[in-house]
């Protein structure tokens, strides 16, 4: 487990660090642009950055809109992972969300990413649906995930982080 956890809104500042972990994470990175739009200026969106003595180890962002929140991106800095960091992001999430009234949380998640799949089904995350072709860059189906916050979204196991 990472020690000394801090989880905090992202600001313009952090981005060269989210980008650096962005480019390692993905097939088709976010660009500075689009991270500069959901922090800036899409006021349904909410990034959160974990820091680790001062620096980025892993990011989370969001849209809430009404009583529901879709998960849009989610990395954590390769040297950082099975630390129980993305376990920190998405539990100060889904316990801010249930803290809110939200009821609902979705995301998409491509099937072949393993370890994705079971840290969502860990929080109680379940496949709903799948969107056909929906990766572009691959040409991957897209798994959608739902979990409802008025049932049992607490990880079944694993390392507890306070963040
Ligand atoms: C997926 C990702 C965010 C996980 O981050 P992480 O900080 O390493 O995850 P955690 O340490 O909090 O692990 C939580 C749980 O996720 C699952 N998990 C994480 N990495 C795993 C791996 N390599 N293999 C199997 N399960 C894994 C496990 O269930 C783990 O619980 P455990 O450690 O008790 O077994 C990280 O691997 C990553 O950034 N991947 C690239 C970007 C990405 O795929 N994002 C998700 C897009 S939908």
């Amino acid at each position: 487990m990472a020690r000394e956890l801090t989880a905090a809104p992202m600001a313009e500042a952090d981005l060269d660090q989210v980008l650096a972990i962005e480019r390692v994470s993905f097939v088709t990175p976010w660009t500075r642009a689009a991270f500069c739009y959901e922090i800036e200026q899409n006021k349904v969106a909410r990034c959160t950055a974990m820091k680790s003595a001062g620096r980025i180890v892993g990011y989370l962002c969001l849209w809430e809109i009404g009583h529901e929140i879709h998960i849009t991106n989610l990395a954590v800095r390769p040297d950082f992972r099975r630390r129980g960091i993305a376990r920190a992001l998405l539990r100060h999430v889904m316990d801010g969300a249930r803290q809110s009234g939200v009821e609902l949380v979705f995301l998409e998640v491509r099937p072949t990413n393993l370890e994705a799949l079971a840290l969502y089904e860990s929080f109680g995350f379940r496949v709903i649906g799948r969107r056909k072709g929906y990766y572009f860059d691959t040409g991957e189906d897209a798994l959608v995930m739902e979990a409802r916050l008025d049932e049992r979204a607490e990880p079944k196991s694993g390392n507890q982080t306070a963040c």
